[in-house]
């Protein structure tokens, strides 16, 4: 077999087979077909697709590419939950400690921000010691002593989605349902996790901007995690608008500790609450209700000590950007639009993103958001501040806003925060 076989193949609208789809994973990963190989057939890939038999071989082949992991020495079931991606989007932040205090363990590899969406582990990371990278024997220290450890995933585990990724981010081919859900899947299921809550974003911030495609890429993920033994169930959610007040990495952390201290914004407070509820389900974990769990104190004693077990210090002082801008609403009337992809490239502008993989990104810089879509506001009262390390950083996050809010009379359709579950 070779490569431009199988690159024609695909190229001409064919169905590769299984043994075309194993041979090229498997040579690509050891260096036997070469990144712009790789690149063509991702490009071909995302333009005639793959059947739901392709995605399947494809993603077993990314899995086999590397380790398994395996949780079966714990004492009680693993869930876990994967979002698509948006701004503001902290919710593993409470969610896995809240449902490590419900009853199940909670094993979480994540990843970092690219572009205007943040990254978990970015955001962890503003918490003075906190470590991203564990090895396997330190995942399960961390999961038996605080019930959810939340890391990154080792180089063992699907090399072939790493090195695919990697060339799919420079090739214009990350927008493509069967390589977004292969590459997603073959992580998750590689994790070893019993089950599975995906929480497809949906609109301007996401990667799906329509609820048809987010639902499209839920259904082949469900399927996949399905036939792999994984109880996979999907949400599609909103990414029109933020996602609670704070969007940049230690602003983030900051609204996450509030929200296990029983407060916070309504919309994190809901998500948290049913994506746990989600979790348990297809865990099989009954008997504890995580909206309580989320008021006892019980949740931010398990975060406490998953981010001690990881070295973290979670009564630091967290960082804090050096200058600040505000941005104050043009009239008086009802908040109609605050783009959820303005306020995520505000950020990446201020430096809570990063434009390359090797770039550091600054744990301090962000936005806080002083009113949501649908609140009246008055003129001349802050809507937005801005954080910086440096106030050149300000010019363009005010142009990234430029469109990215309005007042006016009435208020924007805005999609509901939880749309659809598959
Ligand atoms: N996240 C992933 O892990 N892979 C993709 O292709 C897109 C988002």
């Amino acid at each position: 077999m070779d490569a431009i076989e199988v690159i024609r193949a695909k190229r001409d609208g064919g169905e590769l087979t299984t043994a075309q789809i194993d041979w090229v994973i498997d040579a690509f990963t050891r260096g036997g077909v070469a990144d712009e190989q790789m690149s063509a057939l991702a490009m071909a890939v995302l333009l005639n697709g793959m059947n739901r038999r392709e995605i399947a071989d494809w993603t077993q082949a990314m899995i086999r590419s590397g380790e398994r992991m395996d949780w079966s020495a714990l004492d009680r079931p693993t869930a876990d939950k994967h979002s698509t991606g948006g701004v503001g989007d902290k919710i593993t932040l409470p969610l896995a400690p809240l449902v490590a205090a419900c009853g199940a363990y909670v094993p979480q590899l994540s990843g970092r921000g690219l572009g205007h969406t943040g990254g978990t582990l970015d955001k962890l990371e503003s918490i003075p010691g906190w470590r991203a990278s564990l090895s396997n024997s330190e995942m399960l220290d961390v999961l038996r002593s605080a019930g959810a450890v939340v890391c990154a995933a080792g180089s063992g585990l699907a090399p072939a989605d790493k090195k695919l990724y990697a060339l799919r981010d420079v090739t214009g081919t990350v927008e493509s349902i069967p390589l977004i859900a292969s590459s997603i899947m073959s992580k998750k299921i590689a994790e070893g996790t019993g089950s599975l809550v995906l929480d497809v974003k949906v609109g301007s911030g996401a990667f799906m901007k329509t609820p048809s495609a987010a639902r499209e890429l839920a259904e082949t993920m469900v399927a996949l995690g399905t036939d792999a033994g994984v109880r996979t169930v999907a949400l599609l959610t909103a990414m029109d608008r933020p996602l609670g007040r704070a969007v940049g990495n230690a602003l983030e952390v900051e609204e996450s500790v509030e929200v296990l201290a029983g407060g916070g914004p309504a919309d994190v407070v809901e998500l948290t609450v049913r994506l746990a509820k989600e979790m348990l389900e297809a865990a099989g974990v009954s008997g504890k209700d995580p909206a309580k769990v989320l008021q006892d104190g019980s949740a931010m004693d398990a975060w406490r000590r998953m981010i001690t077990a990881q070295g973290g210090d979670p009564d630091a002082l967290l960082p804090r950007a050096a200058e600040t801008l505000t941005v104050e609403a043009p009239s008086s009337g009802v908040l109609t639009r605050l783009d959820a992809y303005a306020v995520g490239l505000a950020a990446w502008r201020l430096g809570a993103g990063r434009a390359r993989k090797e770039d550091p990104v600054s744990f301090g810089a962000g936005v806080t958001l002083h009113a949501k879509p649908g609140d009246l506001v008055r003129e001349g009262q802050p809507l937005l501040t801005l954080h910086a390390d440096e106030t050149a950083r300000f010019e363009r996050a005010l142009e990234a806003l430029e469109d990215g809010y309005a007042v006016g009379e009435a208020g924007q359709e805005l999609l509901p925060l939880v749309i659809d579950r598959v």
